[in-house]
């Protein structure tokens, strides 16, 4: 989809309508002592039962998991961190957890951890155990520490704090003249934070706790349970370590774990403990595979973690780790000459790897400055500010950048531009793909506008009535053409738009002056027309709505008749599902299960991505390996409506194979696969089709089991073949369809405000290559539009009776979003009866 537009309205400015049932009879009052007895059995009933669910999911697990310490159950703090041992000799038997070196060393360092939590009496009071669980070269002893504290002392937790276990430790091993220094072990540093309790693991208990050797050759390893579904309570462990001159890369080419990351998650650290200052990621939520997560660090050694609760189990993951050289990892940056090339993080598509700094030296000839334009801009980390990013970061020219960009672009004042990276101990993320050109001062856009905001952009997007630069520099100072009217704030837009209820100004100028004289009728385009065209048997207005609610001639079915089950013709304009029976048969209500949205939405204005649950009869189309290709609408539990050119393709065969279909319901982001998944039993494109003029674009998809409705899936309402969508009107159209022509396809799901453009102009701007299966939407003045992707998706009209329609479906367009070239959709509305006939919906 593509949408340069700044300012949408809520659907035609109407909003949603909410009826509240009201109770037509209420029970007569009846003194009879059965019943109320029987009302307190029910209630003693339902109280025991209220009480064993809630013992069933609040307490029972908190008793068993320890981990939900809000309630009156003990909580477990557990600090994790690692030690520097000075007097001790490394051994490639302490690698090995069933070694006799390794349990005597742990057991010394458990013994002596447990003597320096003695030195701090509170500390003393609900210390429980220590436990070591690996070595790695140096030599570094990694451990955690495990505190129980009873119900009754719950107000202390907070007084655990990360700075009083370390002045414990600390405090200890510097006092040379402890008692256990007698163990002959020297510890010069320590570090320790807190960590989930869940991470408190022993590796001579061998279950599901995993020592691996990464070499060259890459290697795999699953998730327990793996395909099927991972066990309740999982609690894993994977300990890699590489050479020491290697780093560690994993890569999880299938992920597929419960959404809440507070319940099940994947968590990987640069170190040997599950020690939250040296956390890489923590994951949930299932991944595209061709989007995989890849993570390195940063020495020879990486933890990775596994919890799950006891609600959801999914497949899990398939990970696959190697060893890559040092320093293949600690190269980057370096001089940059030529007049244009790219960049990247280090190692990018993978995370970067943590503690990496790197500088990049761009140098262009001289008299010329440097652009630089980020594609992709992801350096996220929890609890960091992204004004001051005191973590990782990007720096150019004295500012740091961090978290998620869409878009940055950046000019040097001088031919040499750096640029810098920084990736702390803890967290990483994708991090940046980068291009830079050299560009003329004196002319920084060669045959285009240049925008204040330092981007260029074509000349023929300035005063289009588009804020295309981002701060409206392209649309100040503007001539208004002919066909454009001039707004009272000074921006242009298309005459078509003056009285078509939209405020598109932003000011609201071209919205007045827009009623009729009291003896006029008002055509749904805005046009008036004298009053006595109404009912005259002869359609004056362009969307024929003078002819459209006549009930003077009841009987009488033409066109636009409403034709109820039992044959009677209703003249009313768009009858059916408006909550009036207006057939006798009230046929035209029956069905009416359709084009609602569950959820509550926040109407977000002038957003383009959707929130959650905003479109539930949305599908995306994925195709064999290709992920999503195209879109689709839910109008039952068991039939999707598209176009046929997803499917129809002379040169592609395997388009029209249904088993290599998968479609997602109720799904917003493509990366987290938030959907759910059917496969498609039957493919059923319109026999008419033809590849060549796009006629007849309608395809039905039978699933082969059948959707459950929820809050983000419901069906689209299909419009009565007798439904007008007058042209000015607003709609809809979403799907993850590129960005801009020949751009990417979107990550979350996109909307965009389009309106229904008349027929004679549609005819008109597509060289009459328009049959009446089709309709126009969109905008002459180009912008806003859908594209390659989001075929087959709906075009979604609100009505006043408080329900979504579904006019068209994304077919076709030249380009997208180009100027007099608006989006081509076939039209629902004549091919209503074919959909009938098919499906029985
Ligand atoms: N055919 C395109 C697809 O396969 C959709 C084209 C819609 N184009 C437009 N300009 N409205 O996704």
């Amino acid at each position: 989809m593509n949408s340069a537009r700044y300012e949408y309205d809520s659907h035609n400015g109407r909003s949603e309508r909410i009826d509240f049932l009201t109770s037509k009879e209420k029970v007569p009052k009846k003194r009879n002592i059965g019943i109320l007895i029987g009302v307190l059995v029910a209630f003693l009933i339902l109280a025991a039962v209220a009480a064993f669910l809630i013992w069933l999911f609040v307490f029972k697990d908190a008793e068993s998991d320890g981990i939900t310490g809000k309630l009156l159950t003990k909580s477990e703090q557990v600090f994790s961190g690692r030690m520097k041992l000075q007097n001790v000799p490394y051994n490639q038997n302490l690698e090995n957890a069933q070694s006799q070196e390794f349990q005597q060393l742990s057991n010394k360092l458990e013994a002596v951890l447990g003597e320096l939590y003695q030195t701090d009496p509170f500390l003393a009071k609900y210390y429980t155990k220590s436990t070591v669980t690996a070595f790695s070269e140096g030599v570094m002893a990694y451990y955690w520490s495990q505190f129980d504290i009873p119900p009754s002392d719950l107000e202390i937790v907070p007084e655990f704090s990360e700075e009083r276990i370390l002045d414990a430790l600390e405090g200890g091993i510097k006092d040379q003249r402890m008692r256990f220094s007698s163990s002959g072990i020297q510890i010069t540093e320590v570090t320790a934070s807190l960590t989930d309790a869940r991470m408190a693991r022993d590796p001579r208990d061998e279950d599901c706790f995993y020592t691996l050797e990464a070499v060259e050759k890459a290697e795999t390893f699953t998730s327990p349970g793996y395909p099927q579904h991972y066990p309740s309570k999982s609690r894993c462990q994977w300990q890699i370590r590489a050479s020491e001159e290697d780093t560690i890369s994993v890569s999880f080419p299938y992920f597929n774990i419960e959404d809440d990351c507070s319940n099940d998650f994947v968590s990987t650290f640069d170190s040997l403990s599950p020690d939250y200052s040296r956390a890489i990621t923590k994951k949930c939520g299932q991944r595209l595979p061709s989007n995989p997560l890849e993570v390195v660090s940063s020495g020879n050694i990486m933890l990775i973690t596994f919890i799950t609760d006891a609600k959801v189990q999914k497949p899990g993951f398939e990970a696959s780790y190697r060893s890559i050289p040092k320093t293949k990892v600690q190269t980057c940056g370096g001089i940059l000459s030529g007049n244009n090339g790219s960049f990247t993080s280090p190692l990018h598509p993978s995370f970067y790897p943590p503690s990496t700094d790197c500088k990049w030296t761009i140098q262009v000839s001289q008299g010329k400055e440097v652009r630089v334009n980020f594609k992709l801009f992801l350096i996220k980390e929890p609890g960091v500010d992204v004004r001051v990013c005191h973590k990782d970061y990007v720096e150019i020219m004295g500012t740091k950048y961090c978290g998620e960009v869409s878009s940055l672009s950046l000019t040097s004042s001088t031919n040499v531009l750096d640029v810098s990276f920084h990736s702390d101990k803890s967290y990483t993320d994708k991090g940046f793909i980068a291009e830079y050109t050299a560009y003329d001062p004196a002319n920084p856009c060669p045959d285009m506008f240049a925008c204040k905001t330092g981007i260029c952009i074509a000349n023929s997007l300035k005063c289009d009535g588009w804020n295309d630069c981002g701060d409206m520099s392209d649309e100040k100072q503007c001539q208004c053409d002919k066909d454009q009217f001039s707004c009272s704030n000074g921006l242009c837009k298309p005459k078509l738009w003056v009285c078509d209820r939209n405020n598109d100004c932003g000011d609201g100028s071209d919205e007045k002056l827009c009623s009729c004289e009291p003896n006029e009728w008002r055509c749904g385009n805005g046009v008036c027309l004298p009053q006595d065209v109404v009912c005259n048997n002869k359609m004056d207005c362009e969307d024929g709505s003078d002819e459209a609610s006549c009930k003077s001639s009841p009987g009488m079915c033409s066109d636009f008749s409403f034709v109820c089950s039992n044959k009677e013709c209703v003249n009313k304009v768009n009858a059916e599902c408006d909550r009036v029976n207006d057939c006798s048969d009230n046929s035209d209500e029956a069905n009416c299960d359709c084009g609602t949205r569950p959820y509550k939405l926040n109407r977000i204005v002038g957003g383009q991505n959707a929130e959650l649950g905003e479109w539930p009869w949305q599908v995306s189309l994925h195709f064999m390996t290709k992920g999503h290709v195209c879109g689709a609408s839910v109008i039952s539990k068991t039939w999707l409506l598209s176009a046929a050119h997803c499917f129809v393709s002379i040169t592609s065969p395997q388009n029209h194979v249904a088993s290599n279909w998968q479609t997602y319901s109720g799904m917003q982001d493509q990366i987290k696969m938030d959907g759910v998944l059917r496969k498609v039993k039957r493919i059923v494109p319109h026999p008419d089709y033809k590849e060549d003029t796009s006629d007849y674009d309608i395809a039905l998809l039978e699933l082969s089991v059948p959707l459950e409705y929820t809050n983000t899936i419901q069906p689209i309402c299909l419009p009565s073949s007798s439904h007008v969508f007058p042209a000015g009107m607003s709609c809809w159209i979403t799907g993850w369809g590129v960005l801009r022509e020949g751009g990417q396809t979107a990550q979350i799901l996109q909307k965009a405000l389009v309106k229904i453009i008349n027929d004679t102009v549609c005819d008109a701007v597509t060289n009459n290559q328009v049959t009446s299966r089709m309709l126009c939407s969109g905008f002459l003045a180009g912008g806003v539009d859908a594209c390659q992707g989001d075929s087959g998706g709906p075009l979604a009209c609100f009505e006043e009776s408080g329900k979504w329609f579904q006019a068209g479906i994304v077919s076709w367009g030249e380009g997208c979003a180009r100027r007099n070239k608006p989006g081509v959709y076939s039209r629902v509305t004549k091919l209503r009866d074919w959909i009938k006939k098919e499906s029985g919906i």
